[in-house]
């Protein structure tokens, strides 16, 4: 059985003095949620988040972490960093940093394995553009991404990621794959990390839906065998919607 994991991805909106209200309209109406909790926050966010929520059952992410301990990296944040200032979770690989601030396969594996080497709890996402799957390119491009972010990283590792399965073109557009594209893609990835770390890693790992999840479309998707939660941009801002988001993910 997977636990399911339902993350908000706050993207670069809500400033610090913001988060108070946010979390006394959220935490009641989660405070017996059956799923994982996690907020993802900006990174000048992360500090209030994790002492706003620390008597509750919500957890703090980050939104991307560095591939170095310390050193001349102007403008990244170290896994340390994010440790202290309270994070426990990490996005990896999002496709708005693959789109919008060149990262690759390459430098997400970097960020990977700089935090799980700090006890960091990575999500990695992965997703094919508009253009990707009408080629007919959605699983090269999935398995692709899947084996360059899990390049090298043991099996004992791997079993501490959660992968975000989010389609480019479901992300912000209120577009969502329907239910059976997203549980037919999220069963090929498992397939893909079966043939790389077998069947007791494939089986046990968590693997979301993200791209425009929201408070109508969460049952659907979550009633999916292969769909082990959502990584909720847009929807997450909002406590109540994503409070039954939450409550939904059973
Ligand atoms: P969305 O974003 O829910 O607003 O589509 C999801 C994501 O980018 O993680």
């Amino acid at each position: 059985m997977r636990k399911p994991i339902i993350a908000g991805n706050w993207k670069m909106n809500k400033t610090a003095s913001e988060c108070a209200e946010f979390v006394s309209k959220l935490a009641p109406q989660v405070k017996d949620a059956t799923c994982d909790v996690v907020l993802c926050v900006p990174f000048t966010d992360i500090a209030t988040m994790s002492a706003l929520t620390e008597k509750t059952n919500i957890k703090v992410g980050a939104q991307n972490v560095a591939w170095a301990d310390s050193g001349a990296f102007t403008g990244e944040i170290s896994a340390a960093m994010l440790k202290e200032a309270g994070a426990e979770y990490v996005i990896i690989g999002h496709s708005e940093r693959r789109q919008y601030f060149g990262e690759t396969d390459k430098s997400v594996n970097m960020r990977l394995v700089q935090a799980l080497k700090n006890g960091l709890k990575p999500i990695v996402c992965v997703g094919e553009t508009l253009d990707e799957r009408e080629g007919g390119k959605t699983e090269l491009v999935n398995k692709t991404q899947v084996e360059g972010a899990f390049s090298g990283i043991s099996a004992e590792d791997a079993a501490k990621v959660v992968i975000a399965y989010e389609p480019v073109w479901a992300i912000g557009t209120g577009r969502t794959a329907t239910d059976e594209q997203a549980n037919e893609t999220i069963g090929y990835i498992r397939s893909v990390v079966k043939l790389l770390y077998g069947k007791k890693i494939a089986d046990g790992m968590r693997i979301q839906y993200g791209g425009s999840m929201n408070a109508k479309n969460v049952a659907g998707l979550m009633a999916q065998t292969e769909i082990d939660g959502g990584l909720i941009g847009g929807a997450s801002l909002k406590p109540d919607d994503f409070a039954i988001i939450v409550n939904t993910a059973k």
